[in-house]
Order: structure tokens, then C-alpha cells, then sequence
């Protein structure tokens, strides 16, 4: 049997529903209430009509205002970039010798340049510069092709044997080995000659008749007394100082089939004020001549 509940005079209807003899009001929303909600109502079809929101296939409506986040991030650097110009016209203007001695701008280069090397230069030469197997360290005073900042702006420009530039730095050792310059005991000789010169354990036996294939086959890169050629990125033998290697081995695959070193040419991808930047910060770092 159904208990019907007790009915008071001046109760709101009801809506006809009923559990267990619980009858459920029918109170009107308060109006506050159902205005803020119309509103948000027509505040989110103005939202959908102004801004990007409905997705479509591949990219979303755009919105009549046109404004988008990619839009923000290029207003940003626009204005960064705008706010730089007067200083970036100075540093491409300035006499490259010159820069570090103007010290508000030799500051704004040094601290530009480290932020291009940290997103252009660190995958190969390592995010301290201090390089890796095939890439030099930055932060020493050894330099394959000088480290004047006339020198280092020019490699940095043009690059180190590619293709994107005619003006890149060049030279090839030859692969001794491979091309059947010299005879395996001949190599042997000559890595034993070179160990030699920084003072690295080597075969005794065999560093005179080393010096002797040194002269005759590589001293016109590497000089006569192996402390490198400049001109030619031929690389100084006598320092202890190895791009690739100074072990037997190494030096062994090193004569027997060379190495080529690239470096692309950035003056394709960087501004004339990057370059000088980064060319600043590099030779800052401790080498710089
Ligand atoms: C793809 C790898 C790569 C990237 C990226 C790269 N380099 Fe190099 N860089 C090299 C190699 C390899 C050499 C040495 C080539 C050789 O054997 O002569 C070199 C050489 C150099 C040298 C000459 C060092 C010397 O002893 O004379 C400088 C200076 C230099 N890089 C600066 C930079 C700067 C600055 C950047 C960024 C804008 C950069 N490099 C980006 C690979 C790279
Ligand atoms: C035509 C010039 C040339 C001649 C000749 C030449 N080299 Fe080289 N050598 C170079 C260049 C340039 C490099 C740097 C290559 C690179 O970085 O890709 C180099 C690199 C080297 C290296 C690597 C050094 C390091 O730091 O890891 C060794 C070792 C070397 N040469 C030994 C020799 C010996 C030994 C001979 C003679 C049998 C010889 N070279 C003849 C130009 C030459």
C-alpha cells in the first residue's frame, strides 16, 4: 500500500513524480540562475564564431578574429627581433677586430652567440664546445684552420669541405693505404714517427726509416716538423692534441684511408649578425688569438 504523502496548503505544484511516497517539487529555476546560463550559452557561440574551435579534417575554423597561438609566437619574435635591429646593424657594421673591445656590444654578442651555438654548433661540437671525435674542441688554443676572429667568422661562414658553399675551406689528405701510396710497413713507420713526435710510447725501430716516409710524403701538409699547416686544415701532429685519435690504431686508419671533416656553411641559414655573433662567443671561449 502506498503512503501518499501529507499535502499542506500553499506547497508548489508537483511534478508527478513519486519514490516511496517522496513527491518531487516542481520549483521554477531561480532566475539569476537561467540568465548566467543563457549567457554562457550565447558566450560560447560567440567564442566558437571569434576564436579557432571546431575541428575540421585537417586543420579547425579559424575564427573572425583571426588570431591563432603560432600568430602569438611570431608577434613575439617580431618584437624581439625589432627591438635587436639597432644593435644587430651595429655588430654588422662593426670591424670584426673590433668587437671585442666595444664592451656593451662585444656582451650582446657574446651572449646572442651562445644561444645560436647552443641550437646550431652543440650536436656536433658538444653544448660546452669542447667537441668530440672529428669535431674539434673550440675551447683550446689548437686550431686547424686559425683562430684569429677574422678566421673563425670565415669557417663558420663558408664551412669545411660541403658542397653548399665554393668558398668553404678545403683540402684532402690522401688515403695513403687505400690508394696504394704507401706499403702497410711504411704506414707502420710513419705512425711510429708520429707517435714519436708527441712523445708517445712507439716503436723505436722503426721511427727513423718513419721520419724518413714523413718527409717525403706528408710534411708538405703537415710541415716538417708535423706542427700542421694552417692554410691547408692540415692539423698539428706534435701537440698530443687529437681530432680523431693518437693511438696506434687510429693513427694506422687515419694514414690507410684519411678522413673528411665537414662542416656545412651557415651562411646560408644565419643572419650576417648571428655569424659574427657566434664567431664573438667562440672566440671567447678560451682559444681565441
Ligand atoms: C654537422 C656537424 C657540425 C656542425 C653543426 C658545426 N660544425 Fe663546426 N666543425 C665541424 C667539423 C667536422 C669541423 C672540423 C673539420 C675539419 O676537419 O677541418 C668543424 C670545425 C669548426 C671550426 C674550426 C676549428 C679550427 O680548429 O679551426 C670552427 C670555428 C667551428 N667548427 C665552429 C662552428 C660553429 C660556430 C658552428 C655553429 C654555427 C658549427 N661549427 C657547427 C662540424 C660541425
Ligand atoms: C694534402 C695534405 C696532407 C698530406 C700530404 C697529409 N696530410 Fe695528414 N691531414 C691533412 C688534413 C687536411 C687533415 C685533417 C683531415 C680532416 O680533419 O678531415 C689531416 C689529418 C691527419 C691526422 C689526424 C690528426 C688528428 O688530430 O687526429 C694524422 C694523424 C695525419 N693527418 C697524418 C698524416 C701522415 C702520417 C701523412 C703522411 C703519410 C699525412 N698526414 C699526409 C692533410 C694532409
Amino acid at each position: 500500500m502506498s503512503k501518499k504523502s501529507q499535502k499542506f496548503e500553499g506547497d508548489p505544484k508537483t511534478t508527478g513524480h513519486e519514490w516511496d511516497g517522496i513527491e518531487e517539487f516542481d520549483n521554477p529555476m531561480p532566475r539569476w540562475w537561467l540568465w548566467t546560463f543563457y549567457a554562457t550559452i550565447i558566450w560560447g557561440v560567440l567564442y566558437t564564431i571569434a576564436y579557432p574551435a571546431w575541428p575540421l579534417v585537417n586543420s579547425a575554423t579559424a575564427g573572425i578574429l583571426g588570431w591563432s597561438t603560432r600568430g602569438d609566437v611570431a608577434a613575439e619574435i617580431t618584437a624581439v627581433e625589432e627591438a635587436n635591429a639597432p644593435v644587430n646593424a651595429k655588430l654588422e657594421a662593426a670591424e670584426l677586430v673590433a668587437i671585442a673591445g666595444d664592451t656593451e656590444l662585444n656582451t650582446y654578442a657574446v651572449s646572442a652567440g651562445s644561444a645560436v651555438f647552443k641550437t646550431w654548433c652543440a650536436q656536433c661540437h658538444g653544448s660546452g664546445a669542447a667537441g668530440a671525435k672529428g669535431y674539434p674542441n673550440l675551447l683550446d688554443d689548437d686550431w686547424l684552420w686559425g683562430g684569429s676572429v677574422e678566421d673563425i667568422h670565415a669557417t663558420i661562414t663558408h664551412g669545411i669541405r660541403n658542397e653548399d658553399s665554393d668558398d668553404a675551406r678545403y683540402s684532402e689528405m690522401p688515403a695513403f693505404g687505400r690508394d696504394e701510396l704507401l706499403e702497410k710497413e711504411e704506414i707502420s713507420q710513419v705512425v711510429n714517427y708520429v707517435m714519436s713526435l708527441s712523445g708517445e710510447p712507439q716503436d723505436a725501430s722503426k721511427v727513423e726509416a718513419g721520419s724518413v716516409v714523413f718527409a717525403d710524403n706528408c710534411a708538405s701538409c703537415h710541415m716538417e716538423d708535423g706542427t700542421g699547416d694552417r692554410s691547408q686544415g692540415a692539423p698539428n701532429l706534435a701537440d698530443a692534441i687529437w681530432l680523431y685519435g693518437g693511438d696506434y690504431a687510429t693513427l694506422t686508419e687515419t694514414v690507410t684511408n684519411s678522413r673528411y671533416g665537414v662542416m656545412p656553411a651557415w651562411n646560408t641559414r644565419l643572419t650576417e649578425a648571428q655569424i659574427r655573433a657566434v664567431s664573438a662567443y667562440v672566440h671567447q671561449l678560451g682559444g681565441g688569438e
